[in-house]
C-alpha cells in the first residue's frame, strides 16, 4: 500500500495526555489507615484532585462502611488494625457491592508481601512513604483507566470480551506494581495493547542513552532487521515528530494522508490505519507507541483513542517511576558505601578488612543455611543483603576522633566509652537514609548490623546489652567474622594473633561472646578461613610472583603474631 503523510497536526480528538481532566463528578475515595499522617497526605492530594475523602482507622469500620455503599476507590493500609490489608481486600472482593472497586494497597514495602496483596485482589500497590506527586499520579491513572474502561464497555457488545479486557487491564496494572524490569513492563504492555487495539504490528520506541535517537525497545509483528536497524532522529519521521511534540499522529484512511511517508515510516508501519502516540509521564514524553496492521483495517474510534492514550500514559508513568526509583536506589547505595569506605580508611589503609569480613560473613551464612533450623531465615535475599550490608558495620567510626581511633596503645575506660558509641551512631546514620527510602532490605539489615555487632550472646555486650536471639542473626554472624579478622590482623593497638590462637579465643568465647551455633559452623570452616585470610591479607602476594623485597611476601601469622597473649576480654569489652 502506498502511504502518504498528512503534514498538518492530524488529530484533535486525542486529548493532550499531559492535560488530564480532573474528576468530573465528585467521586468518593475511602482511605483506610490508622496512621493520621498517611491519611492526611492522601486527603490533601485527593481533595486537590476533586475527590471527597472518607477516612477510616481500622478493618471492621471499613467493612461496615462498604456494606451498603461502594466508594469509587479504596486505599488500604497493609497493616490495618483489626483486619489486615489482605483480609480486608478478600472480604471486599467477595462482596457483590465492592467486587469491582479499584483497591490500592499502601504498605511499607518490607513487611508486606506485595504479591500476596495483588493476588488477594489489589489493583495497585504504593510503598510508603510516597511523595505526593507519585501518589497523585498513581491514583489518577488507575481511576481514569477504570472510568474510561467503563465508558468503553457501553459501546461493546460481547460480555465475554469485556471480561477478558478488564482482566487484562487489571492484571497489567497489578503487574506494573511489582515488575522491576523495564523489558518485562514493555512486554506486558505490548501484549495487552495487541488485544485491546486488535493490532498485529506494534512497536514501542524509547530514546537511546544520548537522547538523540529513538529506537525500538519492544515490538510485536515487526521483522528482526527492522527492529534492530530503525534509528530515528528526534523530530524526524512520524515517531520522531510525535516524541518531539508530545502529540499523537493518527492516519485512519488514505484521504488523511496528503504527504509522503518517509522510508523509515514505511518500514515501521506498512499499513493503515496507523497510530503513533506519545507515552507521557508527568508532562514528560518518555517514548512512543506505534500501532498498525489493525484487524479488518478498522479506523480507530474516539473512545478507543482516548482509552489507548490513558493506558499508554499509565504504562509510561510506571516506567518513569521505575527509572527514578532505580536511579535513586543506585545513588543512595553508592553514597552509603562511599561513606563506609571513608570511615574504614582512617584505621585501615588497604580497605581489605571490609572485603575479608564480608566474605567471612557469607561463608558462615551459607554454611549455617544447611542447618534446617536456619534454612528459613537464610534465603537468597538474606545472603544478598548481607553481602551489601556487612561493609557498613563500622560506618559509625566516622564520628570517632583520630586521637582515639588511631591511638597506638590501650584505650582508657573513658576512651572506650566514646569508641563504643560507633555502634549507635552507625545505626543512626543508616536509619536517616532509610527514613527517606524505606524499601531497601539491605539497609534495614545494615542498620541492625551496625547497631548490634558488638552485642554478646550472654547479654554483656554493647550498646543495648541484647542477649541470644534478641541479637539479629546478621549481627551475630558479623560479630564472629569481625573479631576473627581483628584477631588475625595487626591493629594500631595490637599485633596479629596466629590463626590457631584466634580459633582458640573464639572457641573459648562460644556462648559468652558468640552464638554457639555460629561457632560450630566456624569450626567446620576454619581451614577455609585460614586460607582466605592469607589470600586476602593486606600485603598478600600471589604464589609464583617473586616480590622485589621478601618482606612483602605472604604474611606468616606465626611470625608476625609476636604477642600471643590473649587480652582479657572483660577489660576490653565489658561496659562498666
Ligand atoms: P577492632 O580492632 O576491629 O576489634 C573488633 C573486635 O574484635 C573488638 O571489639 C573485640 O571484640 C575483638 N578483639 C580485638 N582485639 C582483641 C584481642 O586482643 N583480644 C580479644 N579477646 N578480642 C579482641 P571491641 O573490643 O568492642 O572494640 C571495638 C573497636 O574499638 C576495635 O575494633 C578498635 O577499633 C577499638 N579498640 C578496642 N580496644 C582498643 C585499644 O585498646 N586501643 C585502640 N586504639 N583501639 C581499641
Ligand atoms: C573493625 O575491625 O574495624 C571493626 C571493629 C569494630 O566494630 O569496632
Ligand atoms: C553508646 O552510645 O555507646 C551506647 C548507647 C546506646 O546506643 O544505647
Ligand atoms: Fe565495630
Amino acid at each position: 500500500m502506498e502511504l502518504t503523510l498528512q503534514t498538518s497536526q492530524p488529530n484533535s480528538i486525542l486529548s493532550d495526555p499531559a492535560n488530564t481532566e480532573a474528576v468530573d463528578v465528585r467521586a468518593v475515595a475511602l482511605v483506610a489507615d490508622n496512621d493520621p499522617f498517611t491519611r492526611e497526605v492522601c486527603r490533601s492530594v485527593l481533595e486537590q484532585e476533586g475527590w471527597d475523602v472518607l477516612e477510616i482507622e481500622d478493618g471492621p469500620a471499613l467493612i461496615q462502611l462498604c456494606q451498603n455503599d461502594c466508594p469509587d476507590i479504596i486505599l488500604i493500609d497493609a497493616a490495618l488494625p483489626g483486619l489486615n490489608g489482605i483480609e480486608a481486600i478478600q472480604r471486599l472482593r467477595a462482596s457483590p457491592i465492592t467486587e469491582g472497586v479499584p483497591i490500592v494497597i499502601l504498605s511499607d514495602g518490607e513487611t508486606t508481601n506485595m504479591t500476596a496483596s495483588l493476588q488477594a485482589g489489589a489493583d495497585s500497590h504504593i510503598c510508603k512513604p510516597f511523595s505526593t506527586d507519585e501518589f497523585a499520579l498513581r491514583v489518577q491513572s488507575l481511576t481514569r483507566l477504570q472510568r474510561e474502561w467503563r465508558r468503553l464497555q457501553n459501546g461493546r457488545s460481547s460480555l465475554g470480551e469485556q471480561a477478558r479486557t478488564l482482566d487484562l487491564l487489571l492484571d497489567f496494572s497489578a503487574a506494573l506494581s511489582r515488575k522491576e524490569d523495564l523489558n518485562a513492563i514493555l512486554g506486558d504492555m505490548i501484549s495487552v495493547i495487541s488485544e485491546i487495539a486488535s493490532c498485529r504490528r506494534i512497536s514501542i520506541m524509547l530514546p537511546d542513552a544520548s537522547g538523540k535517537y529513538l529506537s525500538i525497545a519492544a515490538s510485536m509483528g515487526i521483522e528482526d532487521h527492522v527492529r534492530q536497524n530503525v534509528k530515528l532522529e528526534m523530530g524526524e519521521s512520524i515517531a520522531g515528530r510525535v516524541f518531539m511534540t508530545g502529540r499523537s499522529i493518527l492516519l485512519n484512511s488514505q484521504q488523511e494522508v496528503d504527504g509522503q511517508l518517509d522510508i523509515r515510516d514505511q518500514r515501521v508501519f506498512q499499513d493503515l490505519p496507523l497510530l503513533s502516540m506519545p507515552m507521557c509521564a508527568s508532562e514528560k514524553v518518555v517514548g512512543v507507541l506505534n500501532l498498525t496492521s489493525r484487524i479488518e483495517s478498522k479506523p480507530f474510534s474516539a473512545s478507543e483513542l482516548s482509552f489507548l492514550s490513558l493506558f499508554t500514559n499509565y504504562a509510561a508513568s510506571a516506567i518513569q517511576n521505575m527509572r527514578t526509583r532505580e536511579a535513586r536506589d543506585q545513588a543512595r547505595d553508592s553514597i552509603v558505601i562511599a561513606l563506609a569506605k571513608l570511615a574504614e580508611h582512617r584505621d585501615d589503609d588497604t580497605g581489605k578488612h571490609l572485603d575479608r569480613v564480608t566474605l567471612f560473613c557469607l561463608k558462615l551464612a551459607e554454611e549455617l543455611r544447611t542447618n534446617p533450623a536456619y534454612a528459613n531465615q537464610i534465603d537468597d535475599d538474606f545472603l544478598t543483603n548481607l553481602q551489601r550490608a556487612a561493609p557498613l558495620h563500622d560506618i559509625g567510626k566516622v564520628a570517632i576522633p583520630d586521637a582515639i581511633l588511631l591511638k597506638p596503645g590501650r584505650l582508657t575506660e573513658g576512651e572506650m566509652t566514646i569508641m563504643r558509641t560507633h555502634a549507635r551512631i552507625g545505626a543512626e546514620t543508616i536509619h536517616s537514609v532509610l527514613d527517606r527510602t524505606p524499601d531497601s532490605g539491605f539497609l534495614i539489615m545494615a542498620e541492625q548490623i551496625a547497631h548490634s555487632h558488638h552485642e554478646w550472646f550472654d547479654g554483656s555486650g554493647y550498646p543495648q546489652g541484647l542477649r541470644g536471639e534478641e541479637i539479629p542473626l546478621s549481627a551475630r554472624i558479623l560479630a564472629l567474622a569481625d573479631v576473627y579478622d581483628a584477631l588475625t590482623t595487626k591493629r594500631v593497638y595490637k599485633n596479629a594473633f596466629s590463626h590457631r590462637k584466634s580459633v582458640e579465643i573464639i572457641l573459648k568465647e562460644s556462648g559468652t561472646h558468640f552464638d554457639p551455633d555460629i561457632v560450630k559452623v566456624f569450626i567446620k570452616l576454619e581451614p577455609e578461613f585460614e586460607q582466605l585470610a592469607k589470600e586476602l591479607a593486606d600485603n598478600y602476594v600471589r604464589p609464583g610472583h617473586t616480590p622485589d623485597a621478601p618482606s612483602y611476601g605472604p604474611r606468616d601469622y606465626h611470625l608476625t603474631a609476636v604477642k600471643e597473649e590473649v587480652t582479657q576480654p572483660s577489660a576490653l569489652h565489658r561496659r562498666s
